[in-house]
């Protein structure tokens, strides 16, 4: 059974506090540690700031944009940010996902300032942002950094799920024209329940992306990237198989955010054929030199297919658990 981190009434859990751990006060005191970190009021824009500064130092996003997304208010999620004095030197997202059984899950990530950042701080923000889930619920980590995941390993964590960012170089081949199919591009106000359905049914069971609602579909519409020319629907003797969801990121980088192929249809080519169209259209429409994906790390169809086409492993990350009674971190 997975504890939550944020269940306060759990006799053996409480914040990790860095002053409160006689292994840490055993160690020489890192200059930039002078107390524990405290709630700073909030403020769009230093938010903003924090998370462009890290991303510019990390090289990749400090949270997914689904967290980013709880900052603004769009989607269940809680929200803390601490420092010291008033400046935010971290910021953490508890968000819920509801399954396509009802079932809600929480799921928390932290971005920590790169000048904050030591084994001490990094263990208390973990533990304040996963403490922000609702008490009684099971919350787990998204792990963006290495030495994050090592952190929270060294506190009772486990990894128990890893995705990986995979970069293509384009342009990738052209897909092989289908006599018997068409591509076409999503319309608004139409193609909301279609591109829902497929969706659920090709990612059934998955933790995040089973349950796409049309509402889903319209909250993303709203979104700054959201192209519908970028969505593209394929068919086969007029029937909707599968959609590639591309998207152009405001820093011009080019993803594949969803492909999504009827089930019973799977292993028969229509995956390569949406997947280099989609690739084509991030190549020419957007002059894009290379694109890039997230895919769980054992899904050997879909990673097949990618490498099939070029795409090699870039990063990572990982989703950790915590298990019942397992609360003490490591000195
Ligand atoms: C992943 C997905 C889009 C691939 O589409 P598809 O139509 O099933 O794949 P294709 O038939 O085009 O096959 C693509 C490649 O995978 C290989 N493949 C097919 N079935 C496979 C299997 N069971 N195991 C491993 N490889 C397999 C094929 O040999 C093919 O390789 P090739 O390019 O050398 O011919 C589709 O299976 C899907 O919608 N899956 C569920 C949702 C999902 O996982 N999406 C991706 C999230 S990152």
């Amino acid at each position: 059974m997975i504890r939550g981190a944020g269940d306060a009434t759990a006799p053996e859990h409480k914040p990790y506090l860095a002053h409160e751990d006689a292994a840490y006060r055993r160690r020489p005191i890192p200059l930039d540690i002078v107390g524990e970190m405290q709630p700073v009021p909030a403020d769009g824009d230093a938010e903003s700031r924090l998370l462009e500064e890290i991303a510019l130092a990390d090289g990749r996003a400090a949270l997914t944009e689904y967290k980013k997304r709880g900052i603004g208010g769009e989607v269940d999620a809680r929200v803390g940010r601490w420092g010291r004095g008033d400046e935010i030197e971290a910021l953490g997202v508890a968000a819920a996902h509801r399954a396509a059984d009802g079932s809600v899950r929480w799921a928390a990530e932290a971005a920590v300032a790169v000048r904050a950042r030591s084994d001490a701080v990094e263990r208390e923000v973990i533990e304040l942002t996963t403490g922000l889930a609702p008490v009684a619920e099971t919350v787990t980590l998204w792990s963006h950094r290495e030495s994050q995941r090592r952190v929270a390993e060294g506190i009772g964590y486990l990894t128990f799920r890893e995705l990986l960012m995979m970069e293509v170089v384009l342009p990738a081949p052209p897909p092989e024209p289908r006599k018997d199919g068409a591509l076409r591009p999503f319309i608004r106000d139409q193609d909301e329940a279609l591109i829902a359905a497929i969706n659920n049914d090709a990612f059934a069971g998955h933790r995040e992306n089973d349950n796409m609602t049309v509402d889903t579909i319209v909250d993303l519409e709203r979104q700054p990237w959201f192209d519908p020319a970028g969505l593209l629907i394929g068919e086969v003797r007029g029937a909707p198989v599968g959609f590639c969801w591309t998207k152009v990121l405001p820093d011009g980088s080019g993803e594949i955010y969803i492909i999504g192929v009827r089930t019973e249809l799977h292993g028969t080519g229509i995956g390569r054929w949406l997947l280099l169209s989609g690739l084509e259209n991030l190549a020419t429409r957007h002059k894009l030199r290379t694109a890039f994906l997230w895919t769980e790390g054992d899904n050997r169809r879909a990673i097949r297919l990618y490498e099939n086409v070029g795409f090699r492993v870039a990063g990572a990350n990982w989703e950790l658990s915590r298990l019942l009674g397992v609360a003490q971190p490591k000195g």
